[in-house]
């Protein structure tokens, strides 16, 4: 009994609270309170029609931030994960995964990109980690050339090539980092021939930013540069692969290998997102030309079981319902539908990757069509333009819809 006391005592003494016991203002731990929320409670998802706790369906025009590729609870996706923890879901990577191999194989000949290797990780921050991190280390270099209104995850060196002072702790600004404009050569170059930079990262289209590109001229102009001066270049494609943009990566949209001289091969590309259509898995291709050695790269939970039959389940719906062809077409769909509202000054994206800019910040249209018209939507760093990222497998009459009800609240 007297051992007991003392050690609750004990205990008491050297909880959690106790170096802040004085500050304590709460009795029950809460949330870290880093997101503003909208007022709504999704239970379930099927397609693109997420439900609320009240019953009320919402059409999902975001994607989860563009992460839902095959729509929600697609039949084959959820039988497939369902199947593979019945047999195992995680186990280290010290041990054979024979998924592994098989997603890599299939992901390869998918996107055309045979000659990479694949290394899995958990996000799309860590993807970009990883991709700067093995530029660093082939390069013996440590300076990264990103671009203006980037975004690049959250994490060290993934922030620290991220646009945004305001998520850039002082850890993170001892990286050294260089923004540049797109469609500047010339800047690029004398930038590149300093001789210390270990990378330049892009974005085919930029998501966060607000759907800018680079021009062919230029992406075709880095991949010269980064030849040339032996810089590694990462095609951050978390967003904007896996078909988005109406090609299997963004990248591709800027040269191909039919025409020689024309083609783009990123030395690095990073995966993320619409890879696992809500599991959370990430990953890089990394050229043939970048050896691997034992215990360069490194992940728990990276390529577990589950992460890999979750995005085998995609690969395959992506082929079995040609979604990458759908949504290129509904690329040409959609432009002709907001070409009729004079509201909209400009559409902006490729495939199903797109953005509506307007006059006005759409904050508060953002609200409305939720709340009014049971809408999602996405918004952007550039305050002006409304994002449009939903799964790719919707068809001509959702964005008829989409339309009807966007036109109802600019009324
Ligand atoms: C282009 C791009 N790269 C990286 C990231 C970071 O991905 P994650 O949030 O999975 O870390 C994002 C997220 O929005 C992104 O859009």
């Amino acid at each position: 009994m007297r051992i007991t006391l003392i050690a609750m005592r004990y205990i008491k003494n050297t909880n959690c609270v106790g170096r802040k016991h004085q500050t304590r203002s709460q009795d029950t731990m809460k949330l870290f309170d880093v997101y503003p929320l909208y007022d709504v409670t999704p239970v379930s998802a099927e397609g693109i029609v997420v439900t609320d706790d009240k019953g009320q369906e919402y059409l999902d025009f975001y994607g989860g931030h563009a992460v839902i590729s095959i729509g929600h609870s697609h039949p084959h996706y959820v039988k497939r994960l369902k199947d593979q923890l019945d047999k195992i879901g995680f186990y280290s990577n010290s041990v054979k995964n024979p998924l592994q191999e098989e997603l890599a194989d299939k992901l390869g000949r998918l996107s055309g990109c045979e000659d990479y290797n694949l290394f899995l990780c958990n996000s799309g921050a860590e993807a970009n980690e990883n991709a700067l991190k093995m530029a660093s280390f082939h390069t013996g270099k440590s300076r990264v050339i990103a671009f203006h209104n980037s975004f690049h995850g959250r994490t060290s060196a993934a922030v620290a090539a991220t646009d945004n002072p305001k998520i850039n702790a002082p850890i993170n600004q001892q990286q050294k980092v260089t923004f540049l404009p797109f469609n500047d050569s010339e800047t690029l170059e004398s930038e590149i021939k300093k001789g210390d930079v270990c990378a330049v990262i892009l974005e085919a289209v930029q998501g966060v930013g607000g759907l800018d590109e680079p021009s062919t001229e230029f992406y075709q102009t880095i991949e010269k540069l980064c030849s040339a001066h032996g810089v590694i270049l990462i095609a951050d494609e978390v967003q904007s692969g896996f078909g988005r943009t109406g090609k299997f990566f963004g990248f591709q949209h800027h040269g191909s290998s039919a025409e020689p001289g024309q083609s783009i091969t990123p030395d690095i590309i990073s995966i993320a997102k619409g890879m696992g259509n809500g599991f959370p898995v990430g990953g890089i291709l990394i050229h043939e030309n970048i050896k691997a050695s034992y215990g360069l790269l490194g992940t728990t939970f990276g390529g577990n079981h589950l992460a890999c039959a979750a995005t085998l389940a995609v690969l395959e719906v992506l082929v079995d319902e040609r979604l990458i062809e759908n949504a290129k077409h509904l690329e040409g769909y959609f432009r002709g539908l907001a070409a009729e509202i004079p509201q909209i000054k400009k559409v902006k994206g490729r495939g199903l990757m797109l953005g509506l800019e307007f006059d006005f910040e759409v904050a508060d249209l953002r609200k409305r069509l939720i709340h009014n018209q049971h809408l999602f939507t996405g918004g952007a760093k550039d305050k002006h333009v409304l994002r449009v990222l939903p799964a790719l497998n919707i068809a001509e009459r959702d964005l008829d819809t989409f339309f009807e009800k966007l036109k109802k609240e600019l009324r």
